[in-house]
């Protein structure tokens, strides 16, 4: 089950995904106040062929809490802008500096950087407008608001993103940062929005507290394991499956989890946490399978 290498398990056609899909594209139309360049970019950057995870996430909690996936896809559509945001976000210049996302030019390239950024404005407000419009009753809508603006912030997505270029801009030989604090930073760039995923799902689904515990608890360590994958899979990875620059990591001297421990340790680390994520979610019986698979999924993939 060792990343980067064996057979390359792929997600299961499971209508997820065209759903999803389908979802996203109806709440991008946007009227005529929306100038169509801006729309083509906002598009071009949301509707790329990503693996949509987060929006997976949603659907699968919701559905293991035995929740209606259907009252779950606005929540899921929130979960997918605010990451593509921040993935457009990331590319530019003054962050990663990247030219390629999703196997396709990042969004600054393919249009212009203050395009790009206003796509990622654009994105993340439409994300709070679609949950608020749309989610039902509205003490959910705003449960779920309150979720997704939390794991978003200056203390989770925004502030982790904010500590890894800190971290990045710090003298290599500093000695200053090890295990624990680089942890921090991929709970909080990764791990929050990863594990919002799954309480946003619970909280349509009007989970029991002892489900959204193990939905947290699963949600922390499969947010973790996959920031670990991703870190080995630039060092390691197929550029042709992966979408992305490799090697972009060291090139921006970028605290990770193969510089800190190496791969082997890396890869053990992802296994131990995806087992522990599985062990998390038992309680959900037979339901908890897709969330199964889509941890193992996460922790041997190869884009
Ligand atoms: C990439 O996320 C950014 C990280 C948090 C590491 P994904 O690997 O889920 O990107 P897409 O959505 O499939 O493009
Ligand atoms: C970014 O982590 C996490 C985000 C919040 C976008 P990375 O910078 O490692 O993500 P990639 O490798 O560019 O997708
Ligand atoms: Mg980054
Ligand atoms: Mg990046
Ligand atoms: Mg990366």
């Amino acid at each position: 089950m060792a990343p980067l290498s064996g057979p390359r398990p792929a997600l299961k056609t499971d209508g997820y995904r065209e759903r999803i899909d389908a979802a996203l594209d109806r709440a991008t139309q946007f009227d005529a106040d929306c100038p169509a360049r801006l729309r083509e970019a906002i598009r071009y950057a949301l509707l790329a062929p990503g693996k949509r995870l987060r929006p997976r996430l949603v659907l699968m909690a919701c559905e293991a809490c035995g929740g209606d996936v259907d009252a779950a896809m606005p929540a899921a559509c929130a979960v997918e802008m605010v990451h593509a945001y921040s993935l457009v976000h990331d590319d530019l210049p003054a962050m990663d500096d990247d030219d390629l996302r999703r196997g396709r030019p990042t969004c600054h390239k393919a249009f212009d950087e203050a395009t790009a950024i206003l796509v990622g404005d654009a994105l993340l407000a439409r994300a709070f407008d679609v949950m608020a419009a749309e989610l039902q009753p509205a003490s959910v809508a705003a449960a779920c608001c309150a979720i997704l603006a939390r794991a978003a912030g200056a203390t989770a997505l925004v502030g982790g993103q904010a500590a890894d270029l800190e971290m990045a801009a710090a003298k290599p030989d500093d000695g200053s940062a090890g295990v624990s604090e680089l942890k921090a930073i991929h709970r909080r760039k990764t791990g929050a929005i990863i594990r919002a995923s799954l309480e946003l799902g619970g909280c349509v689904a009007g989970s029991s507290a002892e489900e959204l515990a193990a939905l947290v608890g699963y949600g922390e360590r499969v947010g973790l394991a996959f920031q670990i994958v991703d870190d080995l899979l630039d060092v390691a990875g197929d550029p042709a499956a992966v979408g992305k620059r490799l090697s972009k990591d060291a090139d921006h001297n970028k605290l990770t989890f193969p510089r800190l421990l190496g791969r082997e340790v890396s890869r053990q680390e992802a296994h131990k946490l995806t087992d522990e994520a599985c062990a998390m979610i038992e309680i959900f019986g037979s339901r908890a399978a897709p969330l199964i698979e889509l941890a193992k999924f996460v922790c041997t993939r190869h884009a």
